[in-house]
């Protein structure tokens, strides 16, 4: 894990790209970080919305421990949770609601695409109305019209599906889930 930190300083700069697209409330808004690793995308939301709390999720023993280290700063406006994306009890280990999700280049390693749609379903059912999922990931498993149909079925307003490939690696995936309103139309 400390030799993959050191060689993550490249891939980090497209991490902004996640916090650039968010669009929350600035009042104490909750957020989950999915595959947080040690940190850096929840430390960077945590700088850019100093009133935020974020949960950070990683199935990995040695990242958590390491995230524990670099978001220390950040006390309990951080909480770490440790659970496997693959067994279906991660969503009661991460406590939601959330008023949005985060994730890079995590989710693709589940691998199976059946198991990435049904983490995109999971997702949606931890944001509160109108929350927003931003998820920058390999195209691996799905590419954009894949992910596009799977964003749909997981239930998210489809007036706010995006998918962008950012470059030859990465997609990004904006989406929030219905409002209020739209649940109840
Ligand atoms: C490439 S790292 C990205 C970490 C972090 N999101 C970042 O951008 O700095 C992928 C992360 O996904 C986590 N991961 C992989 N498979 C997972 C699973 N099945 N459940 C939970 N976390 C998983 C790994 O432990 C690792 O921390």
């Amino acid at each position: 894990v400390r030799e993959w930190i050191r060689a993550d300083e490249q891939r980090a700069r497209n991490l902004h790209v996640v916090v650039a697209r968010l669009d929350v409330r600035a009042d104490g808004p909750t957020m989950l970080d999915v595959g947080g690793g040690y940190g850096r995308l929840t430390r960077l939301v945590l700088e850019r919305f100093p009133a935020a709390r974020v949960v950070l999720h990683d199935f990995s023993p040695p990242m958590i421990e390491q995230a524990a280290g670099y978001l220390a700063p950040f006390g309990s406006r951080c909480r770490l949770v440790r659970a496997d994306l693959r067994d279906r009890d991660w969503v009661r280990a991460v406590d939601g609601p959330f008023d949005a999700v985060v994730s890079a280049i995590a989710i693709h390693n589940v691998r199976a695409p059946a198991t990435v749609a049904r983490i995109y379903k999971d997702i949606c059912g931890l944001l509160s109305d109108g929350g927003q999922f931003v998820n920058l990931d390999r195209p691996e498993v799905g590419g954009e019209a894949d992910q596009e149909a799977w964003l749909f079925d997981a239930g998210f307003d489809p007036a706010t599906v995006h998918v962008e490939r950012i470059n030859e690696a990465q997609l990004l995936l904006v989406a929030r889930a219905p409002d209020e309103h739209s649940r109840t139309a």
